[in-house]
């Protein structure tokens, strides 16, 4: 293998950062978290109430933003114009705007730059919708990780539930569904499989399995050089 990068593509909720984040620890890898970065571009266009269908606006954002990435006890920290906002781009709101933002062009040429420098000097796990695609089409192991809109509903309701915040099962999974579509039917890079990419459906599985099971696609890759 002579790339060994790991691209892992797919849709919102199918669990990538998790499980990028613990294989990254096994295998003593770098995680690299792009969606972090969409959102963090979403963060400074809600902060300056951009017009997201405003190609003047857009392109006036891109130029007065600065997304860097450091490394903090192994986790990555995202800052903006010199801000560390990593703790402020969980909220749903923020994901709902990036998956808006990364439909132009102009945010899409910058961020995959700033994750294509990220890879050219370490080995990397990264998650996305396009890095099988376009931002590491070289990676030596290509994933595209799913699993049913209803099924990432549950979790996502799970993990809401334990921290006590009130949520609607079904809301959740459309929401989910609209941002699949956003994704997915994008004229820039929309979220696909790449043609080498395995495809893990984690709808019957758990993170364990999923975690093992690329790790082991990985170990035979490197095995058979
Ligand atoms: O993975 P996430 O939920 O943090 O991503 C937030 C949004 O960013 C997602 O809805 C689409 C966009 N995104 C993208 O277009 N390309 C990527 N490589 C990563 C995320």
């Amino acid at each position: 293998m002579k790339n060994k990068n790991i691209a892992i593509d797919g849709p919102a909720g199918a669990g990538k950062s998790t499980i990028a984040k613990s294989i990254a620890k096994k295998l003593q890898i770098v995680y690299v978290d792009t969606g972090a970065m969409y959102r963090a571009v979403a963060l400074y266009f809600i902060r300056q109430n951009i017009d997201t269908e405003s190609r003047e606006e857009i392109q006036k954002a891109c130029d007065s933003l600065e997304i860097t990435i450091d490394y903090k006890n192994g986790e990555q920290q995202v800052i903006l114009n010199n801000e560390n906002v990593t703790n402020l781009l969980r909220k749903e709101e923020v994901g709902n705007m990036a998956s808006a933002v990364a439909k132009h062009y102009e945010v899409r040429k910058k961020m995959v730059e700033l994750q294509q420098n990220l890879a050219k000097i370490r080995t990397v796990i990264m998650d996305g919708r396009d890095i099988g695609t376009v931002v590491l089409p070289d990676a030596g192991l290509k994933i595209y990780l799913t699993a049913s809109s209803r099924e990432r509903a549950k979790r996502r309701w799970n993990e809401l539930s334990l921290k006590g915040i009130p949520c609607n099962i079904d809301e959740i999974e459309q929401d989910i569904k609209a941002r699949d579509k956003q994704d997915m039917n994008r004229e820039i890079s929309p979220l696909c499989q790449a043609e080498d990419a395995v495809l893990v459906d984690s709808s019957q599985m758990s993170i364990e399995e999923v975690i093992d099971r690329i790790i082991a696609l990985y170990l035979e890759r490197l095995e058979r050089g």
